[in-house]
């Protein structure tokens, strides 16, 4: 009788190639090309862990920015997510703007815990090289034009230094989909705003300002409907990232447990991520989005106006929620951890 173990490696190895097999016909498809703009915390991570997942897209780079967590540790951070699944080879990442354009000194260590990945990973910090995010931005958009989508995670203050400083790259941008807004949902920062717009709302508003080819915002209103919970990361095969997922996600998740009684955080930034893989996840509208500014208890809000014909944005008012965490989890499937030994035993 084969033994457990021969017959595991000949499902593995079943598996494998169909995984290869997969791999060549991809490359003979054009992939999307996407620069993810994030300030890795949890729900960051889980992104770019879903676009390493995903063979249809290619990461061309990771940029950083002040957000959940000081521009150091969000780079530091995407690094050590990058190493962990071995795509630093493939995906580099880059050192963004230290401090935003309007700086109220928010960050988001309650969710995300004091180093942003909720203290996982501590071993595999290496002497990164802090290449400059913007520059490498504006190169990129040029050297590829009409063929970048720009998905950013985090307070958009690299995108609108970028196009303050190279405006030229504007209409050679193919689209720009942002996690950002509360439109008709409350805050998470104050009842009106959410974090990413209220972190530089004078960035969101250079954004809203430019006139993309297509620019769409994906709220509250959505990304706090797709909950990640105990049960959906269970039915991740591969059990260390699967344990990773647990342990990444636990405050997190007893948080929204706690706050508002829900199973299972949301997923802000996957969410985005997946509207540049397919976007009929959502349902969109055609609208008007300007930044509060001056209001002493609206600061940082975005507002949506229907009103106008002077429309800017795509917002999105509705998510498949089922599909898109079916997607999630079938793409973070995908995923193998690479690591040594030693750092095994420090992850538990
Ligand atoms: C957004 O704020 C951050 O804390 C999350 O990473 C996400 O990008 C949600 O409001
Ligand atoms: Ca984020």
């Amino acid at each position: 009788m084969p033994s457990r173990a021969a017959i595991n490696g000949s499902r593995n190895s079943g598996r494998y190639q169909w995984i290869k097999l997969n791999q060549i016909l991809l490359r003979t498809i054009k992939m999307k090309k996407i620069i993810l703009d994030v300030d890795t915390g949890v729900d960051d991570a889980i992104a770019i862990m879903l676009g390493i997942g995903d063979p249809t897209i290619e990461i061309i780079g990771i940029t950083t920015v002040t957000g959940n967590v000081g521009v150091d540790r969000a780079f530091e951070n995407s690094c050590r997510i990058v190493r962990y699944f071995g795509q630093e080879q493939k995906i580099p990442v880059y050192y963004g703007a230290r401090e935003n354009l309007f700086e109220r000194s928010v960050r988001a260590f309650e969710v995300h815990g004091e180093d942003g990945l909720n203290g996982m990973l501590p071993d595999l910090s290496y002497n990164n090289t802090k290449r400059p995010a913007i520059t490498w931005l504006i190169e990129q958009i040029k050297k590829f034009p009409n063929e970048i989508t720009f998905v950013g995670t985090a307070p958009i203050t690299n995108l609108a230094l970028a196009v303050k400083l190279a405006p030229e790259i504007i209409p050679l941008i193919k689209e720009v989909i942002l996690m950002t807004g509360a439109f008709e949902f409350p805050g998470n920062v104050t009842s009106t705003a959410e974090f990413n717009a209220y972190a530089d709302p004078i960035a969101l508003q250079i954004i809203l300002d430019t006139g993309f080819q297509s620019l769409k915002l994906i709220g509250l209103d959505v990304t706090t409907k797709v909950l990640l919970s105990q049960e959906s990361i269970n039915k991740i095969q591969d059990p260390e990232t699967c344990d990773f997922l647990l342990a990444l996600t636990s405050n997190y998740r007893k948080l929204y447990q706690r706050l508002y009684n829900l199973n299972g955080c949301a997923m802000h930034d996957p969410l985005a991520l997946g509207i540049a893989i397919d976007a009929s996840f959502c349902g969109f509208e055609h609208v008007q989005v300007s930044m509060e500014l001056k209001g002493e208890h609206t600061y940082g809000q975005t507002v949506l106006n229907r009103h106008t014909k002077n429309k800017n944005a795509l917002v999105a008012t509705s998510v498949e929620t089922e599909r898109v965490i079916n997607y999630l989890v079938s793409q973070l499937n995908r995923l193998k951890i690479v690591k040594t030994k030693r750092e095994i035993t420090k992850l538990h």
